[in-house]
């Protein structure tokens, strides 16, 4: 649950925070600002669903920070450390406090498996189990194999595997429920993609060729 509500400078800072993100975000492919907004959606739904106690403007801001090193392409695997950094310059600038700067940049590091260090605070677990969701379902799979390379069947199977990762991390029962039905999705649309690719033709033996 939220500790508190927002005050109206936090909610000012959050719109403004907003533009920004909006901006650095245009011209990202699959983790564009729609999946920011999903994340922040998600964060506060676990948020308000666990018993928990956790600050509002805490997970909010850091969910809405949380992929900000995805905006250099190049960063990859490194975008939630990289993130970090660029967060922590944005934050001094709107005047916050070093320990609240320090709260929500540990977030956007921590959100991401690929940075290798896991999420220990309640919040920084509310963040990563949001990130997740976002990754199963429809639409998670279709940013899991956007611009892969290798055979659609490695593709396939990598990216359920991935999926599955996702689904086994989440930390809270409530991510659980929501991962459930949206893992289930991605199972299912697997196995159609798997059921096209076992029923082509794949002798030419098995084309009645007209003779
Ligand atoms: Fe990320
Ligand atoms: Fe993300």
């Amino acid at each position: 649950m939220f500790s508190r509500t927002l005050t109206e400078d936090e909610i000012n800072k959050i719109t403004n925070m907003v533009e920004f993100i909006k901006d650095k975000h245009q011209g990202s492919e699959g983790h564009d600002y729609s999946h920011v907004l999903e994340v922040c959606r998600y964060s506060i739904k676990i948020s308000q669903e666990i018993k928990e106690e956790v600050d509002p403007f805490i997970v909010i801001t850091g969910a809405l920070l949380h992929d900000i090193g995805r905006v250099h392409q190049e960063y990859g695997g490194l975008h939630g450390l990289m993130g970090g950094a660029i967060a922590e310059e944005y934050l001094e600038g709107i005047n916050l406090d070093n320990d609240t700067i320090e709260t929500i940049t540990r977030i956007i590091v921590r959100h991401s498996p690929t940075s290798m260090l896991p999420p220990i605070s309640t919040a920084e677990k509310i963040v990563f189990d949001a990130d997740a969701l976002d990754r199963l379902g429809w639409m998670g799979m279709i940013r899991g194999v956007m611009g892969k390379r290798g055979s659609i069947e490695e593709i396939l199977e990598r990216t359920l595997r991935k999926r599955s990762e996702d689904y086994h991390k989440l930390n809270f029962d409530v991510s659980k429920e929501i991962g459930k039905e949206l893992y289930d999705q991605s199972v299912m649309l697997i196995k159609g993609l798997r059921k096209a690719l076992d029923e082509r033709t794949l002798e030419i033996e098995n084309l009645k060729l007209p003779r």
